[in-house]
């Protein structure tokens, strides 16, 4: 519940109110990208990011502000505070303990206050109901193993408990984390456990921690037990964008849209790039469009299908991801790929942004946390 008036200008209200703390403020030039306002004070110099939207502001955005920070023209400021009227997703919080960014300060305001955030990891919910989560494409190596391990791994950071089914006959999810892994909290948050389980072996009632369920299906549609298929509250669609399989692909979304509507027709279907390589804007560009095109009249029947377009969330493709599972050669314990190279994971920033974007475009329960403080 937002209580700061979103007519005034809030901007403004920002900038006045580092004013009364003893900061120079000034407003950034209008052709300025990645921030709004500059203050100095002392040997500080910091570039404020301003965001007036009313939704909480999410991982993605916080990335953006990061790599602005970062580059050549970031480069003067010693640290960056960025303000929200919204306050911010769980996700925000869990990549700033996870990356351990220290130069950047989260603000929010209640009423005209700013109160600083430190991201304590909300406690989720008692459990409303369970969110059961299909990863499915009718065609194998498009990546429905590696996005359900590490979706799970996203919400473990979150702090939830998830449950992980592998219904492939291959059986690759045991295969790489055998019966589950712990994700520990960071500094302070709350871990969580990802359990991986066959369909014969899971039963709600021996899970009361558990909110999430996420399936790895099989891509023999017909291997996929009914009574799973049936009890998906939304399915992730994943594709690639080469362009000589962008029609078969296109043709193989098309029929799994047309499979699980034979049994669910009520479950958001997403469809997800995976292995985007976020460096080929241009070709990017054409072969996004190409997609998007396909599926429009597909969507205009049935508005419950979306195409995420790679622009806001890919998986990009990464090294981490092509050699996840090498821990399985060196008979080593069970991981995900969230490992930090430089202080920074590409593949936990995705994952990140992808439940960021479900808790945006969905109305699981599951996926939403309580209010994080500063807005409660
Ligand atoms: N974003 C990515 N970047 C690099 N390699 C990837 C990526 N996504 C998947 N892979 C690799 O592609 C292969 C197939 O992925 P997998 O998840 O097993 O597909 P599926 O379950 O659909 O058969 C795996 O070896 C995996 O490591
Ligand atoms: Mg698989």
């Amino acid at each position: 519940m937002p209580q700061f008036d979103h007519n005034s200008d809030f901007k403004k209200v920002v900038l006045q109110h580092f004013e009364q703390d003893g900061w120079t403020a000034t407003a950034a030039p209008s052709d300025a990208i990645g921030y709004n306002l500059e203050l100095t004070r002392g040997s500080e110099c910091v570039a404020v990011q301003v965001k007036q939207q009313r939704a909480k502001v999410h991982a993605g955005q916080l990335e953006k502000f990061i790599d602005f920070l970062e580059s050549p023209t970031g480069a003067k400021f010693t640290r960056g505070f960025l303000i929200s009227a919204s306050g911010f997703t769980p996700s925000v919080f869990t990549y700033m303990r996870a990356e351990e960014v220290v130069d950047v300060a989260l603000g929010s305001f209640k009423g005209h206050t700013l109160l600083w955030v430190d991201g304590d990891i909300p406690t989720p919910p008692p459990r409303a109901h369970i969110t059961y989560i299909g990863v499915f494409t009718c065609k194998g190596g498009v990546g429905k193993t590696t996005i359900s391990a590490h979706l799970a791994g996203a919400f473990a950071l979150n702090g939830y408990d998830v449950v992980l089914i592998d219904l492939d006959r291959q059986s690759n999810l045991r295969k790489l984390l055998g019966d589950g892994v712990y994700i520990p909290g960071r500094r302070g948050g709350l871990g969580a456990t990802i359990t991986v389980l066959n369909h014969t072996e899971w039963r709600e009632e021996d899970y009361p921690e558990t909110r999430v369920v996420i399936c790895d299906c099989s891509p023999e549609y017909d291997a996929n037990p009914e009574a799973f298929i049936e009890k998906f509250n939304f399915c992730l669609i994943p594709t690639t964008l080469n362009p000589l399989g962008i029609n078969k692909n296109a043709d193989v979304i098309r029929r799994t849209f047309t499979a699980i509507r034979r049994i669910n027709t009520t479950a958001e279907l997403f469809v997800i790039v995976n292995n985007y390589h976020s460096d080929e804007t241009k070709r990017n560009d054409v072969l996004n469009r190409i997609l998007k095109t396909e599926f429009e009249t597909l969507m205009a029947d049935d508005p419950k299908c979306h195409y995420i377009d790679p622009e806001t969330v890919a998986i990009r493709f990464s090294k981490q991801l092509l050699y996840w599972g090498y821990h399985i050669v060196e008979n080593d314990k069970p991981q995900l790929a969230f490992r930090e190279i430089g202080g920074r994971s590409l593949p936990r920033t995705d994952f990140l942004k992808l439940l960021d974007y479900l808790e945006d475009h969905t109305n699981i329960e599951a996926a939403k946390a309580k209010e994080v403080r500063g807005e409660e």
